[in-house]
């Protein structure tokens, strides 16, 4: 395993203070995994053969691990209306929270597979959009949902869903 860290640096627009926001980020190969991450990971491989991309090409699988244990997978699901599709981490999580409204989803796994029809080398990052429901998912859950992001030349595991998405915006920040 190795350990990665994705440093950002924000300016506070009042005081001009510059902050550092670290990211840390496990990388694993495959066999480095435990048998319930390889299972999870191999779940969202599984799944990009059911994606339906006609358009893109680009084949996207995810599997959620429940606080039940129960797996629920999904794919991304594209349309000739473009905008209509949708990703496989939001078709995947809107899937469990309708299923399972009140349990909680504990690990998030996502593969892609590009035109060529081969897994994607370097891991496949979630879209902003995907990124936003899975952080309110997590909120739900009430515990951190853990990201692993399968790459054929390693898989990245993140701790939480802000590990993707720093200085995110929740229902908390509507609160006066
Ligand atoms: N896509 C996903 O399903 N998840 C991602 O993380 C990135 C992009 C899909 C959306 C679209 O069907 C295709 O991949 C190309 O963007």
């Amino acid at each position: 395993m190795q350990s990665l860290l994705y440093i950002c640096n924000i300016k506070d627009t009042e005081t001009m203070k510059e902050r550092k926001i670290e990211i840390p980020v496990k990388v694993y190969t495959y066999d480095e995994l435990n048998e319930g991450d390889r299972q999870l990971i191999d779940r969202a491989k599984e799944m990009t053969y059911h994606s339906y991309a006609p358009y893109s090409r680009f084949s996207v699988g995810a599997a959620a691990l429940l606080a039940n244990g129960e797996t629920v997978c999904g794919s991304n699901q594209e349309n000739a209306a473009y905008p209509s599709g949708l990703c496989a981490e939001r078709t995947t999580l809107f899937y469990a929270n309708s299923r399972y409204p009140d349990v909680a989803v504990k690990a998030l796994a996502i593969a892609a597979r590009n035109e060529s029809g081969k897994f994607v080398q370097s891991p496949c990052s979630p879209c902003g959009a995907c990124r936003q429901v899975m952080l309110e998912s997590q909120a739900r859950g009430g515990e951190p949902m853990r990201i692993l992001l399968y790459g054929t030349s390693g898989i990245y595991e993140l701790s939480c869903v802000e590990d993707l998405l720093p200085l995110c915006f929740t229902a908390a920040d509507m609160e006066v």
